[in-house]
């Protein structure tokens, strides 16, 4: 429900903007203002994170965050001004950010070791279907009187699940241990694993604390330097190859392609909504057996293709032939794809299982942090990029950031498939290259 969230909060804009437009007249930096206060929330939402998680606990962090969630949904739903509006979206945006960073984090820290790459990418899946969800909500109340306060205030069921779900859910064990609450941690990690293998991982958990009292690693340990550059690395090669071009431009890049209708627009987008939800199902039955290097390698070389074949394709467009155009939404389609089983689960779910326990919930509010700022500038500089290097030239760019991604996976990206985070982590320790981390001696 948090990914489900995530994913509807920022994609319901799209159409909610075209009503609240209308209704408050609004200019287009207002309209600017109105889009982008959701991802200045994330912002702030993903740098409060870790310090939240790490005192109150990842559960009931995620628990607040389901009442912020609500509180979002009406203050948007029923603003009656533009400020109270912009500031509903503020409060959402603080939502999402906090729920970006902790549910992975939750999810990981509870999940056996040989189906964690599965349950972490779950989350992804259901950014995915929230995605996808708010498109449809929108055309349901497109035609509604104030059908954008409708398509906010829709928001409140998932929030309320959510809300209601965490209640039977146990706290992390890992985050017990590391208040010293033994005890019950044994008995979480029983439940989850069976009593023999949730001892053993009691024993290894409580060695991997013990190591970290006797040196207290702090987010500036100059051991954690490598997995903090690689964190925010992945997450600019997620954000800086374009992706949310896409899900937030897909009716301007497909009128840019030649197609002229609404209708051609709405179903354009849906379609890219349901290969995302597709491909990231793909993605979550490969994770655990493929290995997380495979996917990411596999993947970026499909998005670096599909972005040279859509930048290609803007230099025909325009011409007689129809092709073109339709070549546009084949190369669309590929990235989509392409990013959907790789970077799009795989960034969010390496993050979660790269820290070490002590700094592992501020650690991952920083590679947050870097998502929702790279996502905020990419979304910023796109049709300025367009209008500066044109659009094979912006399409073009992303691919040579995506090169310098698949480089950077393939010297840097470990393989984390099957193991354990204590053992992830006492590698880490040991001074071991990011590449090596929990390889075979
Ligand atoms: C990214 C989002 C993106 C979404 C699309 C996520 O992993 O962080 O920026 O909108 O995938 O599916």
């Amino acid at each position: 429900m948090g990914g489900l969230l995530f994913g509807y909060d920022t994609g319901v804009i799209s159409g909610a903007l075209l009503l609240i437009k209308k209704q408050m007249a609004l200019g287009s930096f207002q309209e600017e203002l109105v889009v982008s206060a959701v991802l200045i929330g994330c912002i702030l939402g993903a740098a409060a994170s870790g310090r939240l998680a790490d005192k109150i606990g990842r559960r009931m962090t995620i628990l607040a965050c389901a009442g912020v969630f609500c509180l979002g949904s009406l203050l948007a739903g029923l603003a009656q001004s533009l400020t109270g509006l912009i500031a509903g979206r503020i409060v959402l945006g603080l939502a999402i950010g906090v729920a970006s960073a902790v549910v992975p984090l939750y999810i990981s820290e509870l999940s056996p070791p040989k189906i964690r790459g599965a349950l972490v990418s779950l989350n992804q899946l259901m950014i995915t279907i929230g995605i996808v969800c708010s498109y449809l909500i929108d055309d349901l109340f497109i035609a509604a009187d104030q059908g954008w306060r409708y398509m906010f205030l829709m928001g409140l069921i998932p929030s309320a699940v959510l809300g209601a779900g965490m209640l039977f859910l146990p706290p992390s064990p890992r985050w017990l241990i590391n208040r010293g609450d033994n005890q019950k941690a044994e008995g979480i990690l029983a439940r989850i694993n069976g009593r023999a293998e949730g001892r053993a991982q009691l024993e290894s958990i409580l060695a991997q604390t013990a190591a970290d009292r006797a040196d207290g690693p702090t987010l500036t340990a100059v051991w954690l330097r490598p997995a903090l550059v690689l964190g925010i690395g992945i997450m600019f090669i997620q954000q800086a190859t374009g992706i949310n071009t896409v899900i937030y431009y897909a009716p301007t890049i497909f009128e840019m392609a030649g197609f002229k209708s609404d209708a051609a627009a709405v179903w354009a987008t849906i379609g890219v909504g349901l290969v995302n939800v597709a491909l990231t199902v793909v993605s979550i039955r490969l994770v655990d057996r493929w290995g997380r290097r495979k996917l990411v390698s596999i993947g970026l070389l499909g998005m670096v293709a599909s972005l040279i074949a859509l930048g290609a394709v803007f230099i025909m467009t325009g011409r007689p032939d129809p092709i073109w155009k339709w070549l546009a939404v084949v190369a669309l389609g590929c990235y989509i794809a392409a990013f959907a089983v790789s970077l799009g689960p795989v960034a969010w779910l390496v993050v979660s299982e790269i820290y070490p326990q002590a700094v592992r919930g501020r650690a991952m509010s920083l590679a947050t942090l870097a998502n929702w700022s790279f996502n905020f500038l990419v979304a910023l500089t796109f049709l300025s990029i367009v209008d500066l290097l044109g659009r094979t030239g912006a399409f073009w760019l992303y691919a040579a950031i995506g090169i310098i991604g698949w480089f950077l996976a393939r010297r840097y990206l470990p393989e984390t498939k099957g193991i354990s985070l204590e053992r992830l982590e006492a590698d880490l320790r040991a001074g071991r290259s990011m590449r090596d981390l929990g390889r075979a001696d």
